[in-house]
């Protein structure tokens, strides 16, 4: 179905190229992300397809519909960087329509079986893998969803997620909110066979690939799949996942509901979040909310933090 999902929808999308000087790239491939694009690949000097300067390539797959506003985005923020110095022109973007078996052959280049944590091992649909005894697989097809463990929002809730094993109780109930591929609902299932689970996300592209993986993992029965929003979270749990972005985590109604939907031994992790964003966010949850900081982690300029209701 996952095919499906996409050759409908590969026909809106198109592969935009933007090039900027190395000193922009970094900046501009998180605010891609920030943005919401699944994956951004990098062509510099040092990968295989070398661009033919020395400016760094970022390839993303977007809506046609979206490019315009992403490029409007990626000038302001080059406006900025201009001002404060750093090395920005030249700028250029370009954009292709969409042919259906480029983009799956994009993905499927740039997803491999990986380790993540000490346990953790994700495998693509399509791939081999023999497990270890130990190894807690992770099967997915991410199709148009975010979440294929390559990122370092994800792997650091993952990694939130085992330290939280090893040092905690076993969380009664788990809401993976933005669950994207389901990536860390199934992750949540591996780690404990009693809880409840539920994963959430407002885009019902995103649903419809969650359901599938949890289905291909064989855990349709534990994990209870959603379309809903953070702001409208309902129920109570012992452990929130968020790895959704500043701008939602940072809004007043979300933080409330967030910190009210927590047990009396509830816990929340929050990710998505770049270094300084995840200072302020840290303040505003502890300082407002009745949270204290338990543990954080940062991993390629991302940063996670792991809250716990204040004791
Ligand atoms: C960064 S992805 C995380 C995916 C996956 N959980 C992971 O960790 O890789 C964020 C997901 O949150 C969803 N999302 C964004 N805003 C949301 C909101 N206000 N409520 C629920 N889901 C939201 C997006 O559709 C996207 O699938």
């Amino acid at each position: 179905m996952t095919q499906r999902v996409f050759t409908v929808l590969v026909t809106d999308l198109a592969q935009v190229t933007f090039r900027v000087p190395q000193p922009a790239a970094e900046a501009v491939s998180n605010l891609l992300t920030e943005l919401g694009s699944g994956g951004v690949e990098q062509r510099d000097g040092e990968t295989l397809d070398a661009p033919a300067d020395d400016r760094v390539e970022l390839r993303v797959w977007l809506p046609s519909s979206d490019v315009e506003g992403h490029v409007k985005a990626i000038k302001r923020l080059l406006a900025s960087l201009r001002e404060m110095g750093v090395e920005v022109d030249p700028f250029a973007w370009e954009s292709e329509e969409a042919d259906p078996d480029s983009w799956v052959d994009a993905y499927k280049r740039h997803f491999h079986v990986a380790r993540i944590g000490r346990r953790f091992v994700v495998k693509p649909s399509w791939d081999q893998h023999a497990p270890e005894p130990s190894d807690l697989m992770i099967e997915l097809d991410p199709g148009m969803a975010f979440g294929t463990g390559l990122h370092a929002s994800t792997k650091l809730v993952m990694h939130a997620l085992e330290r939280i094993a090893r040092l905690c109780p076993t969380p009664q109930s788990v809401v993976d909110l933005g669950c994207g591929t389901g990536i860390l609902a199934i992750a949540t299932a591996r780690l404990w066979q009693v809880c409840t689970i539920v994963a959430i996300d407002n885009d019902p592209i995103a649903v419809a690939v969650a359901r599938e993986n949890i289905e291909r993992n064989g855990l349709s029965d534990r994990i209870d799949v959603r379309e809903g929003s953070a702001e409208h979270l309902e129920g109570r749990y012992s452990l929130v996942l968020a790895n959704l972005s500043y701008d939602v985590l940072s809004r007043p109604n979300v933080q409330t509901t967030l910190a009210g939907r927590l047990d009396d031994f509830g816990r929340l992790v929050l990710s998505g979040l770049l270094g300084e964003q995840a200072k302020e966010l840290s303040l505003q949850y502890t300082r407002d909310l009745s949270l204290e900081p338990e543990y954080s982690e940062e991993e390629s300029g991302w940063r996670a933090l792991l809250l716990r209701v204040r004791a």
